[in-house]
């Protein structure tokens, strides 16, 4: 379970990023997390593995209060949570396997991790994990001949072989064509669904945030002013996320901008 409780994050030039956030989310959620530009959403998920560290209140994951964390084990606790980024972050002079087994590298010892020299067992993993996102016919390609949306499940792919309980993904599909992001979003969903995998996406796609997650959760200016199911979001609620800038469908209304 991930637990804010009145959380504030300020940044070192003293802007609030995030003000008096509450919210539990439950383990194997699927929660898609939308906003104008600026709005904080990038905040609000990088203070969950403590990319950013919360300046007030407090935050637990899975019942360990995150700010308390420190070396080792705040190293340790970033292994469990798996992250995603709108650019992919891949090797691309390297194979598709060899991305994903870059995730063990951590936990190895400094030889083999210096002569990349890994386990049948990490193979193994490395494998089936591209075989969860429908890759696995790529798995001796360089990573740089895959298209966008084959590059994002290798990244899904690498996060997975970590074995997280948690993924955070930054807006996963905003480089990907409105296909492409669509399938890609199916096997975040497949992911959650069949592992249990808490799923929490920045988007900017209210359509694909209403279709995929369970659960919504509006931000405005650092502050959460709706969370809720998604299939009770309607144009007031997103006039409200929005600024009243976009209409029920979520697109842009003519006058806007
Ligand atoms: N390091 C920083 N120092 C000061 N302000 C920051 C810093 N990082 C972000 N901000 C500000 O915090 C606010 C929230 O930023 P954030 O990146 O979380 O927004 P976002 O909702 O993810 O936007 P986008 O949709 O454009 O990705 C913005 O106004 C931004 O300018
Ligand atoms: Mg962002």
């Amino acid at each position: 379970m991930i637990k804010f409780e009145d959380v504030g994050k300020k940044y070192p030039n003293g802007f609030e990023g995030l003000k008096h956030i509450n919210l539990s989310i439950e383990q194997g959620e699927f929660v898609a997390i939308i906003g104008l530009s600026g709005a904080g959403k990038s905040t609000l998920i990088r203070t969950i593995n403590r990319m950013h560290d919360v300046t007030s209140g407090t935050l637990n994951v899975d019942g360990v209060d995150v700010m308390s964390l420190s070396g080792k084990q705040l190293r340790k606790f970033r292994r469990n949570i798996g992250m995603i980024f709108q650019s992919f972050n891949l090797i691309t002079r390297t194979t598709v396997i060899k991305n994903v087994l870059t995730a063990f590298v951590p936990d190895m010892p400094w030889f083999r991790s210096t002569f990349g020299i890994y386990t049948r067992e990490e193979k193994m993993k490395a494998l089936e994990c591209l075989d969860k996102v429908g890759i696995l016919d790529k798995a001796f390609v360089r990573a740089d001949q895959l298209s966008g949306g084959q590059q994002q499940r290798v990244a899904l792919a690498r996060t997975l072989a970590q074995n997280p309980h948690i993924i955070l993904a930054d807006e996963p599909v905003a480089a990907l064509d409105p296909v492409t992001a669509k399938q890609v979003m199916d096997d975040f969903k497949r992911i959650n669904e069949d592992m249990k995998i808490s799923v929490l996406i920045n988007i900017h796609h209210v359509d694909l945030a209403l279709k995929y997650a369970t659960r919504v959760i509006g931000i405005r200016e650092g502050e959460i002013v709706y969370d809720g199911p998604s299939s009770e979001v309607n144009g007031e609620i997103l006039s409200l996320i929005y600024k009243g800038q976009v209409d029920s469908e979520g697109n842009v209304k003519e006058e806007a901008g």
